[in-house]
């Protein structure tokens, strides 16, 4: 599928949400609010296929070295054609780009480890990753019952 990779613009929120909605509903992704899409459109990335989005995801940098790959949606009718992979690393790009400091760790949480495997990452536990637990998870209502693997890789740029 040829299609573009761009940087989000705070006017994409409607098109996002409505791609991450179906997930949402799912489990698989958390909730967010068109306010936090909007505010979080500088740090994120979708890919357009003859004008719509059909895949997005976002950055989370939790230090100057540590950085989450989240809310990464392929729409259905367009996974498994390489825009996932092609997502999440050209949003590995726009963090070198926006992070100076190296090596960068890049994680995610997710239920599709082996997905992550191909674009390169490696399986780990979630406690290598506290930040995240007590400014995230600790407030999340399935903690206590969370199944998410965690995957980590690491760029020297
Ligand atoms: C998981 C998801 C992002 C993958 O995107 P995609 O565009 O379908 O994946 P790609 O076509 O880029 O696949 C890249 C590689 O990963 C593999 N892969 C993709 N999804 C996989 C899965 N669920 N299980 C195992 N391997 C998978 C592909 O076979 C491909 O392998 P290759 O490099 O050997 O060819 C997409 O299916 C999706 O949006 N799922 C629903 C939401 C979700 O689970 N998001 C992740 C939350 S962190």
């Amino acid at each position: 599928m040829a299609g573009i990779i761009r940087d989000a613009t705070p006017t994409d929120a409607a098109e996002i949400a409505a791609l991450l909605k179906p997930y949402v509903e799912k489990k698989i992704l958390l909730h967010r609010s068109l306010d936090e899409i909007r505010e979080n459109a500088d740090k994120t990335v979708v890919y357009l296929d003859q004008g719509r989005i059909v895949g997005t995801t976002s950055l989370v940098f939790f230090s100057e070295t540590l950085c989450e790959i989240r809310a990464l949606v392929i729409d259905d009718t367009a996974q498994g054609s390489g825009i996932g992979k092609k997502l999440v690393l050209a949003a590995e790009e726009k963090a070198l780009r926006l992070q100076t400091a190296r090596p960068l760790k890049f994680f995610a949480l997710t239920y599709t480890p082996e997905f992550f495997e191909r674009v390169g990452y490696q399986r780990t536990t979630k406690d290598m990753f506290p930040e995240k637990i007590y400014e995230v998870c600790n407030f999340c209502l399935r903690k206590d019952d969370c199944h998410e693997i965690a995957v980590q890789k690491i760029s020297a740029g």
